[in-house]
């Protein structure tokens, strides 16, 4: 039936896992890597959840081969990974840290033993905090910083990685890091959203050219977090304000990267932040988009909620299933999305990120089974084959994540991994998940009718 239809041969489809630097690799204080704005901001009492800090993590930085060989294991043709800017130029800019560039030739010679094909993002959210100190993301010369950077990165391993992502959802960092609260560097400030938002847009732009030149044949993308924007209740001020939140969340990336302007909504506000011929340094042809998508968002007006943002988070209707970290879950809610960006942005869409946290518990036999995580993969999964077999242009699809690991504000209290990580020991464990992730994999050239036939 449906496998007849598959949109493009099984082969092309790239299956891959994601994670991020200060989510994973700890070795917080070795060989020279320099603070980043989340190591201060886990330090502020109150931030995390149990004062969790990103120092040891999953001690990735020592354990990298063990979880390469899990990748291995998995099935996987891809590994999207960041690089973490103040372990390789400590104070943002000038001097190099040659033991933190060392770290990663290691990881990348790694996953090309396994036959793993690296996605390196360049920015998952740790900027150096010596940056912070000068303005960072407020401070227009930190687009200046940021293209440096990528040149290093490129001029060091473009001979052997080809997949560069310049930022990882610039929209959540810049609304939770400058409005909203909830994550580093902890400011709530309009004026400072918005010149935010302008200048991670300006560090964008000037990132893709920078690769373009030190990089042959680079494959260039940013990923971008999607969520369709409801409001929570009837009423045209809730309306206006889910309204609001998509230009913010959904449009103020994608859109002057993409098509060379801000969302209506948004764009007078910006305006002021603007010099000539901006819209042009933002706007460089790439080769992709990078989707992350977990759940659609519910809505409210509030006027007095991170003025003059005036909106808040409000409840999923009551029918809706939710995830332990209270996402909803609503796998129409993707296949909305991956439809409104092809039709939007007409680019190759590859998912980046998706996936979920559940309460994971090793049981009596020593195994974690994961139902809720399979039950999510297997209905999202589904949402993504019936894209494709309306012609939505997917090529790829990475879970989120590996490894369970420190999940920002929640500190290690949730669990998003295929493979649980029993801290005090740092002993992995595979889950159920990842047993049916490599069978989904291995099952790739039927996986259209996948979805639509699975029992369990
Ligand atoms: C995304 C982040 C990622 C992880 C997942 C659960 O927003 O990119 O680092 O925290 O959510």
């Amino acid at each position: 039936m449906a496998g007849a239809n598959f949109g493009k041969p099984p082969a092309e489809f790239l299956w891959g896992v994601s994670t991020s630097s200060y989510q994973i690799e700890g070795a917080a204080n070795e060989d020279g890597r320099g603070p980043s704005i989340w190591d201060v901001y886990c330090r502020q009492p109150g931030r995390i959840a149990n004062g969790d800090t990103g120092d040891v993590a999953c001690d990735h930085y020592h354990r990298y081969a063990e979880d390469v060989a899990l990748m291995r294991e998995l099935g996987i043709k891809a590994y999207r990974f960041s690089v973490s800017w103040p372990r390789v130029i400590p104070q943002g800019y000038g001097a190099i840290n040659q033991a933190g560039l060392a770290f990663y030739d290691r990881l990348i010679d790694e996953l090309a033993g396994a036959g793993i094909e690296p996605w390196l993002c360049l920015y998952h959210w740790d900027l150096p905090q010596a940056l912070s100190e000068h303005g960072g993301w407020t401070n227009r010369d930190c687009a200046k910083w940021f293209a440096d950077y990528a040149t290093l990165i490129g001029e060091h391993y473009g001979d052997r990685v080809k997949r560069f992502a310049t930022f990882n959802e610039p929209s959540v960092f810049t609304l939770f890091g400058f409005s909203l609260g909830g994550q580093a560097p902890g400011i709530s400030d309009h004026a400072s959203l918005l010149r935010a938002i302008h200048h991670v847009n300006l560090g964008h732009g000037a990132a893709v050219d920078r690769l373009r030149a030190s990089v042959a044949r680079a494959s260039i993308g940013a990923i971008h977090n999607c969520q369709p924007c409801r409001p929570a209740y009837e009423g045209q001020d809730n309306l206006r304000a889910a309204q609001r939140l998509d230009a913010y969340w959904n449009g103020a990336f994608p859109d002057p990267q993409l098509l060379g302007r801000y969302p209506t909504l948004i764009a007078d506000e910006i305006a002021p932040y603007q010099q000539p011929g901006d819209l042009e340094r933002i706007c460089r042809p790439v080769d992709w988009f990078g989707l992350n998508h977990y759940s659609p968002h519910y809505v409210i007006a509030d006027a007095n909620a991170n003025k003059p943002l005036g909106i808040a988070f409000g409840p999923a209707p009551a029918e809706v299933p939710r995830s332990s970290m209270g996402w909803p879950v609503d796998p129409d809610a993707f296949l909305e999305t991956l439809t409104e960006l092809d039709r939007r942005y007409k680019l190759p869409i590859y998912v980046l990120e998706n996936g979920t946290a559940s309460a994971d518990v090793i049981d009596a036999d020593g195994d974690i089974r994961d139902q809720p995580r399979i039950d999510y993969l297997r209905s999202y999964t589904a949402s993504m084959f019936e894209a494709i077999e309306a012609g939505v242009d997917v090529r790829g699809y990475f879970v989120w994540s590996l490894l369970d690991n420190f999940e920002w504000g929640s500190g290690f209290s949730q669990r998003f991994g295929l493979v649980y990580v029993d801290y005090p020991t740092q002993r992995r464990i595979a889950k159920a998940s990842f047993h049916w992730y490599a069978q989904l994999i291995k099952s790739a050239p039927v996986y259209a009718a996948y979805g639509a036939n699975a029992s369990s």
